[in-house]
């Protein structure tokens, strides 16, 4: 089986847009993989949590994941600073990461635009962190989106150097794993084309249905079709789009007959629209309170985690250092 491995990072809340672009992949990836799934708390220290913060948002993040299925008797589940071979591992591998290489990152570039008072160390070698979370368990695949390309194009880098430096055939290249088709990209409900964090208009797994209800009463329509079978506008097809996914097929063809026939009216749409999202996210929603207000099991999984990828991670940091020639007296 080959080695699956994916980073999360704590922070904030599991959107729609997460869920049908990532996580259910995950969840299917991690029966058919060895895989790993870890949450990336070493890596958000660069924006400096508050210490109750950060805890309190592994908790959160990892109470969403198992609750939408994500199986630690399947996969191995853990928290990156419970692995201190990581930390080892990415000193290591600094000393051949080069200021130049690190400066000219995209996400590095975007980050001292936008946080110009808080460029640390940490931030500029973010993709030797990465590379270590990867490199770790020799990672066969790592699934990313677009914006983390660049970072595992780096890891694929440190990875080859090493070899060439040390003469030996180590570390194999990562591949970063697309998920082709079944890739859902869930619109906003502003009528932009993606649900997004910072964009602001993510409908959130947690969410009750009193707020659910509230952000699709408010989404944004135009003021309605004047002719039959008229094209639509972007906002419309998005909510056609989330409507594909959470109603029924009945429901989403009479809207669209509506439509077509300039009788529809949108405030129906929407209050079926907020009904079928809560009826979906409800299920997954009651789960995650119910994994995150048990803290004996959040405790369980942890440990186990951590005991299953310590093995793998002290496996390679040993056998690197021999590379190296560190030697014991
Ligand atoms: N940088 C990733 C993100 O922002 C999170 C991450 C950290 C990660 N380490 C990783 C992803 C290793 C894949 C593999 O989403």
């Amino acid at each position: 089986m080959d080695i699956v491995l994916s980073g999360i990072r704590p922070t904030g809340n599991l959107h729609l847009g997460n869920y049908f672009g990532a996580v259910k992949n995950f969840v299917k990836m991690q029966h058919e993989n060895n895989a790993f799934f870890f949450i990336a708390d070493y890596h958000s220290l660069t924006t400096h949590p508050t210490p109750a913060d950060l805890h309190g948002n592994v908790k959160q993040v990892l109470s969403e994941y198992l609750a939408c299925g994500l199986d630690p008797e399947v996969a191995t589940i853990y928290i990156q600073s419970d692995l201190p071979e990581i930390a080892e591992l990415y000193l290591l591998l600094n000393m051949n990461a080069y200021l130049g290489e690190l400066e000219r990152t995209t996400s590095f570039k975007d980050k001292v635009r936008k946080q110009a008072n808080n460029v640390n160390a940490g931030l500029l070698t973010y993709p030797v962190l990465m590379a270590a979370d990867i490199l770790i368990h020799k990672s066969k695949y790592v699934p990313v989106g677009k914006d983390q390309e660049q970072n595992l194009e780096m890891a694929r880098k440190f990875a080859k150097r090493f070899n060439n430096m040390y003469s030996v055939d180590y570390f194999n290249e990562p591949i970063p794993f697309n998920f082709g088709n079944d890739l859902i990209k869930i619109p906003g409900l502003d009528g932009s084309g993606k649900m997004g964090k910072s964009e602001g208009n993510g409908l959130y797994l947690i969410d009750d249905e009193k707020t659910i209800k509230k952000k699709v009463m408010k989404a944004k329509t135009d003021a309605g079709p004047t002719q039959q079978n008229q094209e639509m506008p972007q906002e419309i097809i998005n909510l056609f789009t989330i409507a594909d996914i959470v109603s029924e097929k009945d429901t989403v063809d009479f809207f669209k007959t509506n439509y077509n026939n300039c009788s529809i009216r949108y405030g129906d749409f929407k209050k079926q629209l907020a009904e079928d999202i809560n009826n979906f996210v409800s299920p997954i929603r009651e789960k995650i309170i119910d994994i995150r207000s048990n803290e004996e099991y959040l405790s369980k999984v942890a440990k186990m985690g951590a005991e299953k990828a310590r093995e793998s991670a002290a496996k390679t940091v040993k056998e690197v250092r021999e590379i190296i020639g560190f030697k014991s007296f």
